[in-house]
């Protein structure tokens, strides 16, 4: 007997199929497949040949592979029993929940005592499948690994893409052919981590960023995981995701993947990235509501490269107000309030208001603040010690690892499985924020785990749910040196994230543009750094910084004493633009274009009605022609018309000297004329940021 499902997006189908009644299979995943399409001659038309060199029957490529079934690859699950040895499961259906767009199916092992299940959820407003996996034990037994259910990966894509990084220099794109054998990339951080973004894209052989087919993957945990691509012999492929093996610390009866979000588009790469920017929109993040309203983003200024940990209440207030001035609404006190901070070696865990800097509390500096109309928001990396602090001093055994580890800024892990840990950070943070009116946390975290454990990641999230539904008006910043802890599960319980520590608008616009691929510009923090950068040493002009900030949700990060007035003008007047164009813009889709010129690196953010959008054109390098390409837009009507214009004009260098009409007024032209040929820019240096905004004509 046959069982065949079938989940349906706008743009998609999903197919599972089995017989024998044993794991099914994704026999189908991809473009929307006919209503009437015979799921069962589907999954005959699926079947591979067998010839030499080969079993007398294919082993089932299903969504948990099972060693036990003469699977040969990389099994879904690695299993021990209480006394260590290995299981072999084989399932066996027992029962499934079918519901609209829902599909939960479970299986068992009678002999071992272990239940499968598998969940799969098909979002239609945001073309995503969510999809994670269950195991229940009736003894209890060791999970070394279990991936999400296992889909297959198309023959056509001939290449991955994949994610890696480091601390200021985050989401760089990694692309590995796709061959025999298996490519995997394992995060053992105990964070989400700079290094390996949990996320995987598979471009069918020439799509772009906005034609042709692709496929991606995201992994929504924060605790580091494992990701296999692996071709077999007989040339079927599978992609796995799931915690990293090895990082639980106990047997258990219970034990669940995150989710993983999968989705396939026809439209490119954005195609996808504009799925998971929705998705995230739409059903991970929640922002505090105003009134039934979202609020607007404010712009931010954070006091971190202004002042590091020389914190003093006048000099403060001085910033304050002259951030204000330049636009800012909400203040970010950074590192070095509490204890004795008076740098990265000590005090992190006593979180109490250090009175030599602030003698009456932080009340008379929020005033200030709350004065000049912007709301108060705070560090605190809650998650870690140091051994020089009072916390470490009276609660030695608080910490993760051994006493001799090697330390990471100084500080050690605190254990947050433990729960008079998680009751004491609780309780400290619920009592600052009782006592002060603070409307936001930036959450640091700034080293990896002593050794990964998937119980701190629960930890972490148990703890960050308290104090939501606790404090439930405060929003929290996902920091951890940068873009650190960036992934779907943080997401859900925070509302914007640090990307990087870099505030160099040059590897900043790279950073943001690989980041866009997953991240929408309502929770992609960017703030404008000092004109002398300071982990890069680079000096860019104002211009530059501000436009490059202005592409994401914008803040200032520099000590705006060191402005001249004319860099204050200037930042002040892209600010204006900012804040005039944000309500759509922080629901808008990023969509990364096809530039010609490598030395560009352009992005159009694209309203969710799709009646107006912005291109900006980040010149990032000297092009090796003379002058510039034209840039093509995308995702437009093609016979509709376009009114665009050149936002900042003011900015034409006098070496461009040639007759284009853009660098004196706007073009009305029409959609097809955007895609297919696209707009001439004006020449100009390196480190020059084009902003063209499009109007759709009704
Ligand atoms: C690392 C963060 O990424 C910085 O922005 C800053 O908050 C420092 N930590 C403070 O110690």
């Amino acid at each position: 007997m046959i069982q065949t499902w079938r989940l349906d997006s706008k743009t998609q189908s999903f197919v599972l199929a089995a017989e024998h009644h044993a794991l099914p299979s994704v026999i189908y995943w991809g473009a929307l497949l006919p209503e009437s399409e015979n799921l069962e001659t589907l999954y005959h038309a699926h079947q591979q040949d067998v010839t030499g060199g080969m079993l007398d029957e294919n082993p089932a490529l299903s969504i948990c592979p099972e060693a036990r079934r003469s699977f040969t690859g990389q099994a879904g699950l690695i299993l021990y029993s209480g006394q260590g040895l290995p299981l072999f499961p084989k399932f066996s259906y027992s029962s499934d929940i079918y519901q609209n767009n829902k599909l939960s199916l479970h299986y068992r092992d009678e002999t071992l005592g272990i239940k499968y299940q598998a969940d799969f959820e098909i979002y239609d407003d945001s073309d995503m499948i969510v999809t994670m996996a269950k195991l229940t034990a009736e003894l209890p037994i060791y999970v070394h690994w279990l991936s999400v259910p296992v889909v297959p990966a198309s023959p056509s894509a001939d290449e991955m893409i994949d994610f890696s990084g480091r601390w200021c220099g985050e989401f760089q794109e990694i692309r590995t052919p796709f061959k025999m054998g298996i490519h995997s990339r394992d995060n053992r951080t105990g964070r989400t981590g700079h290094e390996h973004f949990p996320a995987l894209i598979l471009p069918i052989k020439t799509t772009t960023h906005n034609n042709g087919e692709a496929y991606a993957f995201h992994y929504g945990w924060s605790g580091g995981h494992r990701m296999i691509a692996e071709q077999l012999p007989d040339g079927r492929r599978q992609v796995q995701f799931g915690n990293a093996p090895h990082t639980e610390q106990n047997h258990t009866q219970n034990f669940q993947t995150a989710p993983c979000y999968l989705t396939y588009s026809h439209q490119g790469i954005n195609g996808c990235a504009r799925h998971f920017q929705n998705h995230l929109r739409n059903h991970i993040v929640n922002f505090p509501q105003q009134k039934n309203r979202q609020k607007p983003r404010p712009v931010f200024y954070n006091c971190w490269e202004a002042i590091y940990h020389r914190h003093d209440v006048e000099a403060l207030k001085q910033i304050a107000s002259m951030a204000a001035k330049l636009g800012a609404e909400r203040f970010v006190l950074d590192d070095g309030w509490f204890g004795k901070r008076d740098d990265d070696r000590q005090a992190l865990g006593d979180w109490q208001i250090d009175r030599r800097k602030y003698p009456d509390g932080l009340t008379p500096l929020i005033d200030h603040i709350h004065q000049e109309n912007m709301s108060f928001g705070i560090w605190l990396e809650p998650e870690m010690v140091n051994p020089e602090s009072e916390l470490y001093q009276a609660n030695p055994d608080w910490v993760l690892g051994d006493e001799t580890q090697i330390l990471g800024r100084q500080q050690k892990v605190l254990n947050l499985a433990l729960p008079k840990v998680s009751d004491f950070l609780f309780d400290s943070i619920s009592n600052l924020l009782s006592h002060n009116a603070i409307d936001y946390i930036k959450w640091d975290h700034n080293r990896v785990l002593p050794m990964a454990d998937a119980d701190q990641t629960r930890g972490i999230y148990a703890l960050l749910d308290r104090l939501r539904e606790a404090f439930p008006h405060v929003e929290i910043e996902s920091c951890a040196s940068g873009g650190g802890r960036i992934d779907f599960g943080i997401l859900q319980r925070t509302h914007r994230v640090w990307l990087s520590d870099s505030n160099d608008a040059l590897e900043r616009a790279r950073i943001q543009h690989g980041a866009a691929l997953f991240l929408p510009s309502c929770v992609t923090g960017s703030h404008v750094g000092p004109r002398h950068c300071h982990t890069s040493g680079r000096t860019h002009h104002i211009h530059f910084r501000a436009w490059i900030a202005a592409q994401r949700h914008m803040g200032f990060e520099m000590d705006p004493r060191e402005l001249t007035d004319e860099e204050a003008t200037i930042l002040t007047n892209v600010t204006k633009w900012w804040k005039a164009e944000r309500d759509w813009l922080m629901n808008a889709d990023i969509l990364r274009l096809d530039s010609d010129d490598s030395a560009v690196l352009a992005e159009q953010h694209l309203s969710d009605d799709e009646q107006q959008f912005v291109v900006f054109a980040n010149k990032i390098d000297t092009s090796a022609q003379i002058a510039p390409f034209p840039l093509k837009c995308c995702a437009l009507q093609a016979d509709a018309f376009y009114d665009i214009d050149l936002v900042n004009r003011d900015e034409l260098h006098h070496l461009s000297r040639g007759n284009i009409r853009i660098k004196t007024e706007g073009l009305r032209l029409s959609g097809q004329y955007l895609m297919r040929y696209g707009i001439n820019l004006a020449w100009s240096f390196p480190s020059q940021v084009w902003v063209i905004k499009g109007k759709k004509i009704a």
